[in-house]
C-alpha cells in the first residue's frame, strides 16, 4: 500500500494521457474536457480504487484505467451539476465553471464525452484482460454511477428542491448522488484485486457509510465554508434537502462523526491492513474543501 498523495500523484500522471487512447478529439470538446478534468480537485474516488485494488494483493496499474475512467465519471457530473439548469455555479475546483468558459452546449457535450470516453477506457481495458474482473469493474462503475445510482439521487436532488426536508427522502439522495460514486471504487478496485464476495461486500458498506459522512460535511461545508477554501461557492444549498436543512449543524457533525465509525465497523470484515481506509475515514469529517 501507499499514500494517499502517492497514489493522487500516479492518477494526476495518466489522467490526460488515458484520454488519449480514446483517439482524435475535436479541439473544442477535448478542451473543454481536459479544462474540468486539469482544475485538479481530490482524486478521492481514484485514489480509493487503486489502494482497495492494492489492499486485495492486486496492481494499480491494471486499476488505473478504471480509476482514470471513475474521476472522469465524477468530473462529468460535477459539470452538469453547475449548469445553470441544475445547480447554477460559477466556482468549481478554483475556476470558473465549465459552461461560464465554454458556453452551456460545450459543457454538455464535455460531461456526455467523459462519460462516455470513461465507458470506452474500461471496456478496452476489460478486453485486455484475460478474465472477467474487468467487465465486472466496469458493471459495478456503471451501475453506481447509473440510472438507480448517481443519476438517480441528482434526480431527487433537484426535483426535491424547495419540499420540506424528509430523512427518507435526504438519505435517498445522499446515498445515490454521493455514496454511489464512493462505493464503486471499493467495489471496482476490490473485484480488479481478486477479492471475494464477502469482502467486495464488506468495502461497499464502506463506501457507503464514507459517502454519507461526506455528503454531510459538503451540506455543512456550504454553511460553514468559504469560497478561497473550498473552491467553489458556499450557500449554492438553501433550498435543497440537505442534511444541515433536515437536521442543523450540530446534529449533523454528530451524524457525520457517527457514519466514519460505520465506515471503520465495515472494515473491520476486511482480512487487510485497514489503517489506510480507516486513517482516511477519519479525515473525511475535518475536511476543509
Ligand atoms: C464534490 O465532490 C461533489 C460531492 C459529491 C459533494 P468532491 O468534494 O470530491 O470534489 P473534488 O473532486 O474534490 O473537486
Ligand atoms: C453534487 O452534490 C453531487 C454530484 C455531482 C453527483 P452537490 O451539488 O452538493 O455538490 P457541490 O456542492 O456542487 O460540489
Ligand atoms: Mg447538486
Ligand atoms: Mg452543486
Ligand atoms: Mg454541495
Amino acid at each position: 500500500m501507499r499514500t494517499y498523495e502517492e497514489y493522487r500523484a500516479m492518477v494526476e500522471k495518466e489522467l490526460i494521457p488515458v484520454l488519449s487512447t480514446c483517439g482524435r478529439i475535436p479541439d473544442r470538446l477535448r478542451e473543454a474536457m481536459e479544462y474540468s478534468l486539469k482544475a485538479g480537485g481530490k482524486r478521492l474516488r481514484p485514489v480509493l480504487l487503486l489502494a482497495a485494488c492494492e489492499a486485495a494483493g492486486g496492481r494499480a496499474e491494471e486499476a488505473m484505467p478504471f480509476a482514470c475512467a471513475l474521476e472522469m465519471i465524477h468530473t462529468y457530473s460535477l459539470i452538469h451539476d453547475d449548469l445553470p439548469a441544475m445547480d447554477n455555479d460559477d466556482l468549481r475546483r478554483g475556476k470558473p465553471t465549465s459552461h461560464k468558459v465554454f458556453g452551456e452546449a460545450m459543457a454538455i457535450l464535455a460531461g456526455d464525452g467523459l462519460l462516455n470516453a470513461a465507458t470506452e477506457v474500461m471496456a478496452s481495458a476489460a478486453l485486455k484482460m484475460g478474465d472477467m474482473r474487468g467487465i465486472r469493474a466496469l458493471e459495478t462503475v456503471m451501475r453506481h454511477a447509473g440510472v438507480t445510482g448517481m443519476i438517480a439521487g441528482q434526480t431527487m436532488d433537484v426535483t426535491m428542491e424547495g419540499e420540506t426536508p424528509r430523512e427518507d427522502l435526504v438519505s435517498y439522495i445522499h446515498a445515490h448522488k454521493t455514496a454511489d460514486l464512493l462505493e464503486a471504487p471499493m467495489e471496482a478496485g476490490l473485484i480488479l484485486g481478486g477479492a471475494g464476495k464477502d469482502a467486495v461486500d464488506a468495502g461497499r458498506r464502506y463506501g457507503y457509510h464514507l459517502g454519507l459522512a461526506f455528503q454531510m460535511t459538503d451540506d455543512l461545508l456550504d454553511v460553514t465554508g468559504s469560497a478561497e477554501m473550498m473552491g467553489k461557492n458556499p450557500g449554492m444549498d438553501q433550498n435543497k434537502m440537505t442534511w444541515v436543512a433536515l437536521k442543523g449543524t450540530d446534529a449533523t457533525e454528530r451524524d457525520a462523526i457517527e457514519q466514519v465509525k460505520c465506515a471503520k465497523q465495515a472494515l473491520t470484515e476486511l482480512p487487510w491492513n485497514i489503517g489506510f481506509f480507516s486513517d482516511l475515514a477519519d479525515s473525511i469529517v475535518d475536511r476543509k474543501q
